[in-house]
């Protein structure tokens, strides 16, 4: 199982919907996948089709539940990433079928607290532990990171092979770059020598002259960082935010529009890149 993780501190520049158009995509090429939604905001979940209220309710709701109604909850109800990482729970209860060769995992509105929750020695680690003992076979675990550099993307980095970032063409959107890297690079000396940068991928793009200027520093700023940026880039497309409204994956919704080409061919550009 080949683990991706999309990440970028920049809130807001398509990590969730990239990710989630990744995890569709492959799946639909007959791979085998596992999305897992990393972040508290819960957004891949919801696009997803989650009844969030039904899986991960508010503490005060399940306090509320007779006896009977909790023993239900606690049997039935899948798990989250943040119970599993707490040690509460197993991570094959916490994987929920979506649609063919596609599965997801909740992180739960609780990893917004992760920081606070999980700071013994090996913190780093609870996922990658979590995930040794998944029964199920994939070809590939896509992991949909917040914007937080914490403890949680620690554990993301320290499972994964490869980290796409997502980045939005514009006067700000270098920023903070040079601290993930940073940050890679600390998780790549500590806790996991096989991860690296897959690349740069450029999102919500628009058709004008700046829009090519800020692609160009992308570029420059790719290598002077030793890395590249995707061929593919997705350009800026109602389509997207149509799909999310309407809770559906972006092919289902509208595979002909531009968005889902662009993100096709990045997924062949991808895979193009692994053989
Ligand atoms: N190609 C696109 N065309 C139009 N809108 C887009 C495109 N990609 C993403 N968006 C919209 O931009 C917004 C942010 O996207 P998304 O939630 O994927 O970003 P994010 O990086 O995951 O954000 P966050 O940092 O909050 O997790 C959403 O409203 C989404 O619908
Ligand atoms: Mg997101």
């Amino acid at each position: 199982m080949r683990i991706i993780a999309f990440s970028n501190q920049k809130g807001g520049v398509a990590k969730t919907t990239s990710s989630y158009a990744m995890a569709v995509g492959l799946a639909r090429r007959g791979k085998k996948i596992l999305v897992v939604d990393a972040d508290p905001q819960e957004n891949l979940s919801m696009t997803a089709g989650i009844d969030l209220n039904e899986i991960d309710p508010d503490p005060e709701d399940i306090e509320k539940l007779t006896e009977e109604q909790r023993e239900y909850f606690e049997k039935n109800v899948p798990a989250k990433l943040f119970e599993v990482m707490c040690g509460d729970k197993d991570i094959n209860k916490a994987i929920i079928p979506i649609e063919e060769n596609l599965d997801l995992i909740v992180g739960g509105i609780d990893l917004a607290s992760a920081d606070m929750t999980f700071n013994s020695l090996g913190r780093e680690r609870l996922i990658k532990e979590a995930f040794s003992k998944i029964k199920k076979e994939y070809d590939y675990c896509i992991f949909d990171c917040s914007p937080a550099l914490g403890v949680v993307l620690m554990n993301i980095l320290t499972v994964a092979d490869e980290v796409v970032i997502p980045l939005e063409p514009g006067a700000y959107s270098l920023q903070g770059l040079s601290r993930l890297y940073k940050f890679i690079d600390q998780i790549h000396d500590f806790t996991n020598d096989k991860v690296k940068v897959a690349g740069l991928l450029v999102t919500k793009v628009r058709n004008t002259a700046n829009s090519k200027i800020w692609i160009g520093d992308i570029e420059d700023k790719a290598q002077l960082l030793g890395t590249k940026v995707f061929k593919s880039k997705i350009r800026l497309n109602v389509s997207v935010e149509e799909a999310q409204t309407m809770k559906m994956n972006l092919f289902e919704y509208s595979s002909g529009s531009s968005a889902a080409r662009d993100y096709d061919d990045f997924i062949d550009e991808f895979l193009e890149e692994e053989e």
